[in-house]
């Protein structure tokens, strides 16, 4: 049996939610993962130190005995942020990041930023204070195609925050285009991407052709075949600017399968070994290592992990759903065959 070892992972894109989901969701992740950058966008958003240093307990409460993982807090960004909650982030070590979410963009984002340049002061803050921005790059006017809206956000907004700030480190949550491929890839080495699973394995067809699959359905939206052979060449390349973030995104199985169905992917349960397909299809399983362990910590400045993870090639099948108690939650590839398995 082919096995590979790594050097124990970590998730730099996580949406782990509250309450019964939260206990639900968690260990899965907390079993492949060290640690995780855990997502804002909860209702009410979490904005400030105080509410990310509540969540982290409620989410360290929720690892299961005898499993080790560390939440890595993010803050929502809004027009009402303050400079001073900036700073206070930048002084503390629970706060690693701070989110800008388009208003309308995705999931909870109501209380997104409306206007870019308004909030202009507050990433002077950031990049003076040394803390990531981490950027969900898409407009969201109601006239621009859903295919086009990361390209165009790129073109409108990131070029221009990144040459006004360029000692602010940024990553592009979950690049889903050859634009933002090459966009980062020619950006300073303060900009980085992560990279969802579902897009380095399907193209749009796996949403829409023969059929539409809700649970393919997540933001950015799958794009054409050629972005996700862009996306995989980037993953698979060694270059650092490029590292894992699943984006995992639970939402519950009747709010999924519905006549306007939630945007979110829930990757967790199997979220390494779909990279590890990805990656074993470009014959690149030798890449896996610096993308899931090492790139996303060297850019937050944290130190790797020194434990270690190992995969075999053994063949499983992804449960139909997860979750007890009315919490159903259907898995990214519910019930289908995969090749690697984490030991
Ligand atoms: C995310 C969610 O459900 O919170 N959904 C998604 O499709 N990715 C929000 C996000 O990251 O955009
Ligand atoms: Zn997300």
């Amino acid at each position: 049996m082919q096995t590979i070892t790594l050097t124990r992972p970590d998730d730099w894109h996580l949406h782990v939610r509250t309450g019964a989901v939260l206990k639900t969701v968690l260990p899965y992740t907390a079993r492949q993962f060290a640690r995780a950058i855990i997502m804002p966008n909860l209702k009410p958003p979490v904005t400030t130190v105080a509410q990310a240093c509540q969540y982290r307990e409620e989410i360290r409460q929720a690892v299961p005995e005898g499993m080790d993982f560390a939440p890595l807090m993010t803050l929502y960004l809004t027009a009402a942020t303050t400079e001073a909650e900036l700073k206070l982030a930048a002084e503390t070590d629970v706060v690693h990041a701070v989110k800008l979410y388009p208003a309308g963009a995705t999931t909870n984002s109501d209380a997104g930023v409306g206007n870019i340049q308004q909030i202009y002061p507050l990433l002077a803050a950031l990049e003076r204070h040394d803390l990531p921005l981490l950027i969900h790059g898409e407009v969201t006017d109601a006239d621009c195609d859903i295919f086009d809206r990361e390209r165009v956000f790129i073109d409108r907004y990131l070029t221009a925050i990144v040459a006004e700030f360029p000692a602010l480190r940024i990553v592009l949550e979950h690049v889903t285009t050859s634009e933002a491929v090459q966009f980062v890839e020619s950006a300073s080495a303060n900009v980085a991407a992560t990279l969802t699973p579902q897009h380095l394995l399907f193209n749009r067809n796996a949403l829409l052709a023969g059929g539409i699959r809700p649970h393919h359905y997540c933001l950015p939206i799958l794009k054409r075949e050629q972005h996700r052979a862009a996306l995989v060449a980037a993953a698979t390349s060694g270059n650092p600017k490029f590292f894992l973030g699943t984006d995992s995104a639970p939402h519950l199985t009747p709010l999924k399968e519905t006549a306007c169905g939630c945007a979110g992917c829930f990757s967790a349960p199997a979220a390494l070994e779909l990279y590890a397909e990805a990656f074993a299809r470009a014959d690149a399983l030798d890449k896996l290592e610096g993308f899931a362990s090492f790139y996303g910590a060297d850019f937050y400045r944290l130190p790797r992990n020194t434990g270690t993870v190992t995969l075999a090639q053994s063949p499983w099948t992804v449960a139909p759903v997860v979750g007890e108690d009315g919490v159903a939650i259907t898995p990214l590839q519910a019930g289908e065959l995969l090749n690697w398995k984490l030991l």
